[in-house]
């Protein structure tokens, strides 16, 4: 009650600072709980500029990422046809998990204003507070071999990386296997899961994680110089829906293109956007560390390398490190 209160006088006086005792005053309440209020809000989304002398000013209110909003953004067939939305999940992979195998079908969508353990390859976290960024994961049914499914990544890299130049005119490039960098930072990343039945894949579930309108405060010191946003690389924030949208239809229609004509098609397009082609780079598989150049993709997406010595290997499942390591 108290909360959409403040808001109402913030939204009914754009671009002032009002000070703490005239927000008490108006509301009733004490200066603390007003702060307490400030804080619940930006956990929410909205960003506060505040002042010791004049108080705070409301600076952005997040859009909320509703069905509708999204759903008008959308022309597709399949993906997103059916949205599911939550406010906040522990990680959107696993209520789609869950979904999938309950029987929902290709292209259900989950998507959270905000992920509590939004996870990320190796086993790593995914930083997703409140109203800031993409969260989503998206259930494919492809009648595919079990080894095809890294192509996967690399088309849903594609789409995102088409999608997002669109939408911001960013410089942004494709780092092997599925990492969206712009310069040498993170704006974006994919997890695909798959549960497979004999040779076949059954589903996989596409987790897509875009750090949208995330600030500085977002991050910690150690991440701020790994990871960047939109915002903060454009200088101005994005509205959520329309990259859903864009990102969706690049999405479907590289995977129909994909499952009528195969992978074939997919890698000129891909390397055209990689980052990581003939720069030379540490390569970590599960037994080894290398120095090599990352070279191309071949058919089957297993990135092609040449050692240092000259001879060439594929790779399928690696850490790279950052493009241009000094030899
Ligand atoms: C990575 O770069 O390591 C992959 C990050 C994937 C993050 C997304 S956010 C939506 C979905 N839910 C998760 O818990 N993870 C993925």
């Amino acid at each position: 009650m108290l909360v959409s209160s403040l808001l109402d006088i913030f939204k009914s006086n754009p671009n002032e600072y009002l000070s703490g005792t005239k927000l008490s005053e108006l509301l009733g309440v004490s200066r603390t709980a007003i702060w307490k209020q400030i804080r619940k809000l930006e956990a929410e989304g909205y960003e506060f500029e505040a002042s010791t002398k004049l108080g705070y000013k409301l600076m952005m209110h997040p859009s909320s990422l509703d069905r509708d909003l999204i759903a008008k953004q959308l022309h597709t067939k399949t993906f997103g046809q059916q949205i599911n939305v939550y406010p906040a999940v522990d990680s959107t992979q696993n209520v789609a998990r869950e979904a999938a195998e309950q029987g929902a079908p290709e292209g259900t969508l989950f998507i959270a204003e905000q992920q509590l353990s939004g996870r990320g390859r190796m086993g790593r976290q995914w930083v997703s507070p409140a109203g800031k960024g993409i969260y989503l994961s998206m259930i494919l049914r492809p009648n595919v071999a079990i080894p095809f499914a890294p192509q996967l990544t690399l088309l849903t890299a594609v789409a995102l990386c088409r999608s997002l130049r669109t939408i911001t005119a960013l410089p942004i490039g494709i780092k092997w296997p599925n990492d969206l960098l712009i310069g040498q930072q993170k704006i974006s990343g994919i997890l695909l899961e798959s549960a497979t039945e004999d040779t076949r894949i059954k589903y996989i579930i596409a987790g897509i994680g875009i750090s949208v309108n995330l600030t500085e405060k977002d991050y910690t010191e150690q991440l701020l110089v790994k990871a960047t946003s939109l915002r903060l690389a454009a200088g101005k924030p994005f509205d959520r829906a329309t990259i859903v949208g864009q990102f969706l239809l690049e999405w479907e229609q590289l995977y129909e293109s994909y499952l009528a004509a195969g992978f074939q098609a997919i890698i000129p397009i891909w390397e055209a956007l990689s980052v990581s082609l003939g720069k030379p780079t540490t390569i970590t598989t599960h037994n080894e560390t290398i120095v090599a150049t990352p070279i191309g993709l071949d058919e089957s997406g297993a990135i092609r390398i040449q050692l240092e010595d000259g001879s060439e290997r594929a790779i399928f499942s690696a850490e790279m490190g950052q493009p241009n390591i000094k030899k």
